[in-house]
C-alpha cells in the first residue's frame, strides 16, 4: 500500500448469515492469516497485483452480523475444525477473536410468527448495522449476504435477503450478495439502490463448478470446439446442501450456472444441473461435468471434469476479497454496481465479460483504479462526499435519509422519493485525485457492453451454427 494511503482505520464486514459454515470460516481465516498462523492463500487481494489498490488490511477488519440461530461462534468453528474445514487447534489459537464477533451478532429475522411487518425489519436491522459502525469506531462497514440460499422471490412482498440489502442501504452500506437470493435485485428496490449513492456486487459466490465452466467455456470457443451439451451433478452436504435440497432454491443456484455456458459459447448447450443434498459430506462438494463435443470433421469426443471443493475454504477467501474492494470502492466514492467484480460472481450484476480471463484482467484493471483514486469522504459513516453534494445534503445520506423519512411508508414509495426528489449521489463528484466518479448508467455501461460483447462475439465465433 502506498504511504498515503496508509492509516490506522477500522473497517466493519457485517454478515447475513453470521453464525454459518462460510461466516464462520471467514472469521476465523482473517483471525489466521492476521496473526501470521496461515498464509493468505486463495486470496486474490493478497497478490502482488493488489498491493497498491488502498485496500484495507486484513488487520483492520471488524466482524458482527444477524443471525437467526443462537450457536456461539467459538463452538461453531469447533464443529468446522471436527468436521475438517478448519484446521485442528485454529479454533482455541483465535479464541478471542471469535468471541469478540460473536459478540457483535444480533437476531436476524423475521423468525416464524415474527409479527413485524417489512418496514420495522428493516428499520430493526439497519438499526443493528448503524450500532455497529458506531460502537465499533469503524470508518464503514460492508453488508455480505452469506445466510442460506432462499427461493427466487415471487410476488411484491420482500424476502429475507432483500429486507437486509434494503436495511444495508439505509444504515448507508455497501452490499455484496455472495448468495443466489434476490438480496437489491428485487424490482421494488431497484430505484433506492441507484440512487442510494453506494456500490453494491453480487450475486452468488463462484468458488467451483461455475468457476471451471467459466475457465473452460472460452476454452472450448476460442479453439473453435462445437460444445453439442454440458451436463453437471453437485453432490454437497452441510447447511447449503440442506437449504439447496429445495428444488425452488435450487433454480436460483442453476440460472447463474447456466448464464456462464450461454455467455462464454453464445448459447445453452444441451444438458442440465442437478444439485443433490448427501448430508455424509458436510461442507465437501463433488461437482461432476461431462462435456460433450465435436472436433475436426464432426469428431466426437468428450471431456470430464471431477471438482472435490471444502465449500467454505474456497468462499471465505473470495468474501474477503470482496468486502476489502467494495469497502476501497465505497472510500473512493464509487457508486452503482461494482460490474469489474463479476470474477467473483455466477452471475454478475451489469454488464460484464463471462471467461475468467477476461473477468480477471477487468478486475486487475480495477484494483489499480482504486489505487489511483483518493478518498472522497467518510461515506459510510458520515453519509457525506467531498464536494457539492456534501453541502447540499444530496449523497448517500440523502438516499439513506429518504427511506427514514419514508414515514412508514413502503419500500417502494420511500424508492420513488429518492429518485423524484435527489440524484444519485457521488455520480459525478469530483475525487480528490481530480477524477470523476463514474455514473452508474453512463460510463460503466460502455465498458460492461464491450466486454459481454466480445465474450459473446468469441462464443458465437467457436461454437458455429448448430446449437
Ligand atoms: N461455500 C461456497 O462455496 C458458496 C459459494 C457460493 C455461494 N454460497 C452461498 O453462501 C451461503 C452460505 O453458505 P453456508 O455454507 O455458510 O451455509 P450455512 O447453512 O452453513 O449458513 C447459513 C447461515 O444463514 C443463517 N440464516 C438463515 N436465514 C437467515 C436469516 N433470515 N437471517 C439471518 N441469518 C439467516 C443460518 O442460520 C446459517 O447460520 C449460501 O447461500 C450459499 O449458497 C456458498
Amino acid at each position: 500500500m502506498s504511504a498515503s494511503l496508509s492509516r490506522p482505520i477500522r473497517v466493519g464486514v457485517w454478515l447475513i448469515g453470521a453464525r454459518g459454515s462460510v461466516a464462520t470460516t471467514v472469521v476465523a481465516g482473517c483471525a489466521a492469516v492476521t496473526a501470521g498462523l496461515h498464509p493468505p492463500t486463495g486470496m486474490v487481494t493478497e497478490t502482488p497485483d493488489f498491493t497498491d489498490c488502498g485496500l484495507p488490511p486484513l488487520s483492520s477488519l471488524v466482524f458482527g452480523g444477524h443471525d437467526t440461530v443462537d450457536c456461539p461462534l467459538p463452538k461453531r468453528a469447533e464443529a468446522l475444525a471436527a468436521g475438517g474445514v478448519l484446521p485442528p487447534g485454529l479454533p482455541a489459537a483465535i479464541a478471542s477473536e471469535l468471541t469478540a464477533a460473536d459478540r457483535e451478532i444480533r437476531t436476524g429475522g423475521p423468525a416464524p410468527g415474527d409479527s413485524r411487518d417489512e418496514e420495522n425489519l428493516i428499520a430493526a436491522f439497519a438499526a443493528d448495522m448503524r450500532d455497529f459502525v458506531r460502537r465499533c469506531g469503524l470508518e464503514r462497514a460492508v453488508v455480505v449476504n452469506v445466510a442460506s440460499t432462499e427461493p427466487p422471490a415471487t410476488g411484491a412482498s420482500l424476502p429475507p435477503s432483500s429486507l437486509y440489502a434494503a436495511a444495508a442501504l439505509r444504515a448507508g452500506c455497501p452490499y455484496v450478495n455472495f448468495t443466489p437470493s434476490t438480496g437489491l435485485h428485487h424490482p421494488s428496490l431497484a430505484a433506492l439502490a441507484e440512487a442510494s449513492g453506494l456500490p453494491y456486487a453480487g450475486r452468488d459466490g463462484k468458488t467451483g463448478q461455475t468457476l471451471l465452466r467459466s475457465a473452460l467455456g472460452p476454452m472450448f470457443a476460442q479453439r473453435a470446439l462445437a460444445v453439442r451439451a454440458w451436463s453437471g451433478t453437485n453432490l454437497l452436504g452441510g447447511g447449503d446442501g440442506a437449504a439447496l435440497a429445495d428444488p425452488a432454491a435450487a433454480a436460483a443456484k442453476n440460472s447463474g450456472k447456466e448464464r456462464v455456458l450461454a455467455d462464454t459459447l453464445g448459447s445453452v448447450p444441451q444438458g442440465e444441473v442437478h444439485i443433490d443434498d448427501v448430508p455424509a459430506l458436510g461442507d465437501w462438494k463433488t461437482a461432476w461435468d461431462h462435456i460433450a463435443f465435436d472436433g475436426f470433421l464432426g469428431t466426437r469426443m468428450i471431456l470430464q471434469t471431477i471438482w472435490q471443493g471444502c465449500d467454505s475454504a474456497l468462499a471465505a477467501p473470495l468474501v474477503l476479497d470482496l468486502a476489502r474492494l467494495v469497502a476501497r470502492a465505497h472510500e473512493t466514492g464509487l457508486t452503482g454496481p461494482l460490474s469489474e467484480l463479476g470474477f467473483y460472481f455466477k452471475d454478475p450484476v451489469g454488464e460484464a465479460p463471462s471467461a475468467l480471463g477476461e473477468q480477471y484482467a477487468v478486475l486487475r484493471e480495477f484494483g489499480g483504479r482504486l489505487g489511483r483514486l483518493g478518498r472522497s469522504g467518510q461515506v459510510g459513516r458520515l453519509g457525506r462526499l467531498k464536494g457539492p453534494a456534501a453541502e447540499s445534503g444530496d449523497g448517500p445520506r440523502a438516499g439513506a435519509a429518504a427511506l427514514q423519512d419514508s414515514g412508514g411508508g413502503s419500500v417502494a414509495a420511500a424508492a420513488r422519493k429518492l429518485t423524484d426528489g435527489s440524484r444519485a449521489a457521488g455520480v459525478g463528484e469530483e475525487l480528490t485525485d481530480g477524477s470523476v466518479a463514474q455514473p452508474q448508467a453512463q460510463g460503466r455501461a460502455q465498458g460492461r457492453a464491450q466486454g459481454r460483447a466480445q465474450g459473446r462475439a468469441q462464443g458465437r465465433a467457436g461454437a458455429g451454427e448448430e446449437r
